[in-house]
């Protein structure tokens, strides 16, 4: 048992609503902060848990902030308006809940005198980069949205915090993919598992572009890594920066297509030399593994069989599917009494 209170910001969501199964199973105390954009569907197994605690709540909002991290010892915050395409619909909002907001909880953070603060950022920070050379954590960024940009800024700010004020970690994640109590589809491997079902047929651009990728299980293990090993304990914040992800998990999306193959052979595909995928980039996760020593518990061929197994079983898939990121987040924002 561990005797340890966790504040989940975003923990409604995909990483999220993994994390708190994770936390709870260990005995921890969890306080979820979420403004529910999704719903709370995905936290159904936990309400009845005297263990959990929900904030309906903005991380925008400072009483909000200062009443959710009462008693609590460390932070993971995930909340954030999630992916590309998102934030380039509402450019504002995504600069005040991911730049803001984040500047808002750390400032709360350092107050409490909190532990240990894990901030989410992402690889999709290194952009286009040479696909000879793997990317590390010193590697130039090339972010080619908006959404990297206010990751990048978040990690500037978290950098540059003094030791003494707040023990900080920034793990920069690979992309997921799998199965969670919110199945995302607007990741590369799980749409395409979904349209490889559905439609028998996948159109694929950038065929040759690399990317690494992550189950949502892993990145809940790592992230109770850096909070409860001691691993981490002596890291300073300027040497903070963590690819998030295993060395061996870099595929092109050729490679993607080739896995999903095996399971489903008869899907017809159409590469398209027309559009470019600016996205490009492989990563080197050496120094998270040197730390750790973890493999991956689902690995990506594995996670293919997983997500196909969870689209042909699940009889909502479709509605799962459709209620996708931008849908839901305009549906959320449109309703009268959801600020802006
Ligand atoms: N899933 C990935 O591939 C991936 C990769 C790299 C990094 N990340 C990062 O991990 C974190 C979690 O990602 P996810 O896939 O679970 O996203 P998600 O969209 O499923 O979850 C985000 C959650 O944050 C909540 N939220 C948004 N704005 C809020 C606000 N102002 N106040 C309170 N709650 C708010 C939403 O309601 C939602 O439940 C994000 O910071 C994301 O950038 C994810």
């Amino acid at each position: 048992m561990i005797n340890k209170k966790i504040l989940i910001t975003g923990g409604a969501g995909y990483v999220g609503s993994t994390l708190i199964g994770q936390c709870l199973k260990l005995g921890m105390k969890v306080r979820c902060l979420d403004l529910l954009y999704y719903g709370k569907k995905s936290l159904k197994d936990y309400l009845d848990n005297k263990n959990f605690e929900l904030v309906i709540g903005d991380i925008r909002d400072e009483n909000v902030l200062e009443k959710s991290l009462i008693d609590i010892d460390f932070v993971v915050h995930l909340a954030a308006l999630v992916g590309d395409q998102p934030c380039l619909a509402a450019p504002e909002l995504a600069y005040q809940i991911n730049y803001i907001g984040t500047k808002k909880i750390i400032e709360v953070s350092k107050k409490k005198k909190i532990k240990k603060f894990i901030f989410a950022s992402t690889c999709s920070n290194y952009g286009i980069s040479s696909d000879k050379q793997l990317a590390n954590e010193n590697s130039e960024l090339n972010p080619v949205s908006l959404y990297a940009e206010t990751k990048i800024d978040c990690e500037k700010l978290i950098s540059e915090i003094d030791d003494k004020d707040l023990n900080c970690f920034i793990l920069r994640f690979a992309t997921a993919f799998g199965v969670s109590k919110r199945t995302r589809f607007d990741l590369t491997i799980n749409s395409f598992s979904y349209e490889a079902i559905k439609k028998k047929n996948l159109f694929i651009f950038g065929e040759n572009t690399w990317r690494p990728y992550i189950h949502v299980m892993d990145m809940s293990i790592y992230i109770l890594k850096f909070i409860l090993s001691d691993n981490s304990n002596e890291i300073k914040n300027k040497n903070s920066i963590f690819n998030t992800g295993f060395t061996q998990e870099n595929f092109t999306k050729k490679n993607l297509i080739n896995f999903i193959l095996k399971y489903l052979p008869n899907t017809k595909i159409h590469y398209s030399n027309n559009v470019e995928d600016k996205r490009n980039y492989r990563v080197n996760f050496k120094k998270i593994e040197k730390l750790f020593e973890l493999k991956p518990t689902i690995n990506v061929q594995k996670g293919i069989e997983e997500i196909i197994e969870f689209i042909n079983t699940n009889e909502n898939i479709d509605k799962l599917f459709k209620s996708s990121n931008l849908e839901a987040i305009n549906s959320f924002f449109s309703k009268k009494n959801n600020l802006l």
